[in-house]
Order: C-alpha cells, then structure tokens, then sequence
C-alpha cells in the first residue's frame, strides 16, 4: 500500500471507536495503542494500529512524521460555539464580578442585544479579522471542526451577512464549519413589545429565506450528513426573557420542515422551562446547557436519541460553581458532548482541552469520557459521526500530536495549549505548535 503521510512511533494513539455516539460506561472506553501509527491517503485515514504493523503493510509513504514520546488523538470537534460576532464585553464582565446578573443585563438592553449593536454596525471586513483570528486560535486548541451559529443580527440583513461571511471564511480556513441559523438567539430591541410578531418573521420569513439560499447559493460547507443533507441547523435559546416553550417548539417545527437538524439552549438559568422533553419530542440533534435541568428530564433525554451538549466554559465563565450534572446523564445511559459555546458574554474561550479540565474535576467526568466528549460524540451531536471524531480507516484525517506522551495530560493540564501538531483531512496545518495554513 503507497500512503502519502505516515505518522509512526506514537507514545500512543488513542481513540474512542465508530460512529457513535457512546452512551453511558462505553463513553470511557478508548483504544489505546502503544507505539501507535496512522496511515493517510488523499484525505483520509487507511490504517491504525501497533507501527510495526502498519509499516508491513506499507511499501512507500511519501512523508513520514515520528511522534516519540507524543500521544495522538482525534481532531476536536466543538459542537457549539457562537463563533462571529464585532467587539467585546469586557465592561459587562466587570459589572457581573460586582454583582449583576446575566439575565439582568440582558434585560436592561445589553448582553447579547449589545453585541447585536456591535455585529449590525461592524464592517465585514472588521467581522471577518475577529471571527478569523477566534479560528486560527481554535484550530491551535486543536479543534478541527465546529459548529457556527449565527444569532447576533436578528434581522434578515445581518444574519445573511453572517451567513456569508462564515460561508466565506469556511472556504478559506482549513477548519470545517457547520452552519446554525440562530435568529431565535434573542429578541431583538425592535420587537421587545411584541415578542411574537418577531417569531412570525422568523417563521414565516427568515427561516425559508435561509432554507432557500443555503441550497441555491451555497451548496456544502462540511461533509453531508449520512443521508446526504447538507448539515444545517436550527438553534432557539428557550429560556426566561428569550424565547418561550410554546414560541420554541413553532420555530424548531418549522426549521425541522425545511430539513434543518435542530437544537435548542436549554435550562442554561432558573427555572428550568420543559425544553428538554420539547427537544426529545422533535428529535432534536442536540439539547445544550442542561445546568438546571431536573433529574427525570435528564433521564428522558438519556432514553432518548438526543445528545446531551454541557457547556462548562459557561459556567466557569460566569464565575459560578455550578456546574451541569453530566454524571447523572452518563450513568443514566446518555451521551454527553462538550462544547466551549464560544461568544463574548458567558464563555470567550477557543479551547476544548480546557473544557475537559473543567469536566473532569466540576463534572465528574474521567479523561476517558471527556475525550469521547469532545471528539465522537461531539461529532455526533452536529451529524457528522461516520465522517469525523475517531481514527479509524475510512473516516477524515483529522488528528492531533500532544505535546505530552498520555492523552490525560489534556485533562490534567490547562491554561496553555499542549497541541504540537494538528493535521486536517490529511495535510499540516499546525506544526510545533504554531499555524502553517495552506489555502484550501
Ligand atoms: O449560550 N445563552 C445564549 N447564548 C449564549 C450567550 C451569548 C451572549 O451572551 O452573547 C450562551 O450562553
Ligand atoms: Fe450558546
């Protein structure tokens, strides 16, 4: 067999196995091989194992990378992020370290509605550098794919901005995007007296507008789903002073009529509103934040073919203790994935190692579990299971070399990055720790 990249002699490879996702104990089962190797030709892996049994089966590899004393594992997918937005709100961090509460601040105007301000006022230009820079960070972190959502326009010519500008930067960045429409992040200022008129426009407008343009204009930003579908989503923050269960379920039904996949932000905040069985009954891909969430809503959703996305960024971020109780959803049988939910109010982080520093001492999660969190059934939970998130042969060679010899130091360490190289479908686009982007 001729390769074009050999990467051999591995401290370890280390992978969680198909296409998942894995529930309950089998999200700590990762294979762990020795002296590892991957073989990659034209994009994708052809061979794992021990290295000396790979190189038997290889007559000629075009490169050859050693990984001595470096462990390999699967590119990080980040299922949630709320990845293009104008500005900060570092101002706002500060009055909540003094005492004012998230939803308090989005309800006098700022929060999310501040960086709406922002995003609408921006030049593309400006918003294609921030979002850019946010990427090349993420893709140091080693995360190799991750969900987009938009959600800071709120209306129809900036979210399509936002559409466009993710398309574009999609195309020129070797992550791999996968678009949510999410005009349902919040009500916008201008319908504040009339939540449900917004909800019409978003039903009746925005949502077949976005259906159209994404098949018309714009054909695949990632691979397809298993069917074939181009992977779009749907995304409604179901929460107090967002959008409410009965409003939630109108706009997911109908995105789910277009053919999107759904997602929901639920029980993020006090009191929790039901959106957990809402998103179990539309057989939504993903149901995300969960940190309030009653313990038989979680056990539905662990029934369920839904995945559970914990955000620990979020809590962290907003200096709170408490965290989403991913333990009660693994030993129920559930599948957990983990995200950074990416955005500039309650979690401004690029990196996934840090989210598995996070679980593995708020959440209860161990190293094993955190990684299958944040690589197969992080894929799984944006539809991209049989493409993306182990490696084995057949799937995209998206991999990562740590600069430490055990997967576990990606729990155990934090605050810096220890990814030395990260490889995308194939080709080096970090090596010794820094960017080495090709054009794609
Ligand atoms: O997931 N809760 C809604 N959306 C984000 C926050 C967005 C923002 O504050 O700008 C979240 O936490
Ligand atoms: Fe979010």
């Amino acid at each position: 067999m001729n390769v074009d990249l050999l990467i051999r002699h591995a401290a370890q490879v280390v992978t969680p196995r198909g296409r998942g996702p894995l529930r309950g104990a089998a999200m700590g089962l990762l294979t762990v091989i020795p002296d590892g190797a991957v073989a990659i030709r034209e994009g994708r892996i052809v061979a794992v194992g021990p290295t000396r049994e790979i190189e038997a089966q290889i007559t000629e590899a075009a490169e050859i990378l050693e990984a001595r004393g470096r462990a390999v594992v699967p590119g990080l997918v980040d299922p949630h992020t709320h990845l293009i937005w104008a500005g900060d709100r570092a101002a706002e961090f500060e009055q909540r370290l003094k005492g004012a509460t998230y939803l308090e601040i989005l309800q006098a105007g700022g929060g999310i509605l501040a960086t709406v301000r922002a995003t609408r006022a921006a030049s593309p230009e400006q918003l294609m550098a921030e979002t850019r820079a946010r990427m090349d960070r993420m893709l140091l972190h080693g995360t190799t794919t991750a969900e987009a959502k938009t959600g800071y326009g709120l209306e129809w010519e900036t979210e399509r901005r936002l559409l466009d500008l993710l398309h574009r930067l999609n195309a020129a960045h070797p992550l791999d995007l996968v678009p949510t429409f999410m005009g349902a992040h919040a009500i916008p200022a201008e319908y504040q007296e009339d939540p449900s008129a917004y909800v019409a426009v978003l039903i009746e407008e925005m949502l077949p507008t976005v259906a159209a343009w994404r098949f018309a204009h714009h054909g695949l930003w990632c691979p397809p789903w298993e069917d074939g579908r181009a992977a779009w989503f749907c995304d409604v923050f179901c929460e107090r002073g967002a959008f409410d269960p009965e409003q939630t379920r109108r706009i997911l039904e109908a995105a789910k009529d277009l053919g999107f996949g759904l997602k929901v932000h639920a029980d993020e905040f006090e009191p929790p509103l039901g959106a957990v069985p809402l998103a179990v009954a539309l057989r939504a891909v993903s149901v995300d934040h969960l940190v309030s969430t009653p313990p038989e809503h979680l056990e539905q959703l662990a029934r369920s073919e839904t995945i559970g996305v914990m955000l620990p960024g979020t809590s962290f971020g907003l200096g709170s203790t408490r965290y989403a109780p991913a333990r009660r959803l693994i030993d129920a049988g559930g599948a957990l994935a983990l995200a950074t939910d990416l955005n500039p109010g309650t979690s401004w982080c690029e990196s996934l190692p840090m989210m598995m520093a996070l679980a593995t001492r708020y959440m209860g999660l161990s190293p094993a579990e955190a990684l299958t969190a944040v690589t197969l059934n992080a894929a799984c939970a944006v539809g991209l299971g049989h493409e993306i998130g182990s490696l084995e042969p057949g799937k995209a060679a998206d991999l990562v070399i740590l600069e430490a010899p055990d997967y576990r130091h990606l729990a155990y360490r934090y605050g810096v990055s220890l990814v030395h190289t990260v490889i995308k479908r194939g080709r080096v686009v970090v090596q010794d720790g820094v960017l080495r982007i090709p054009e794609k």
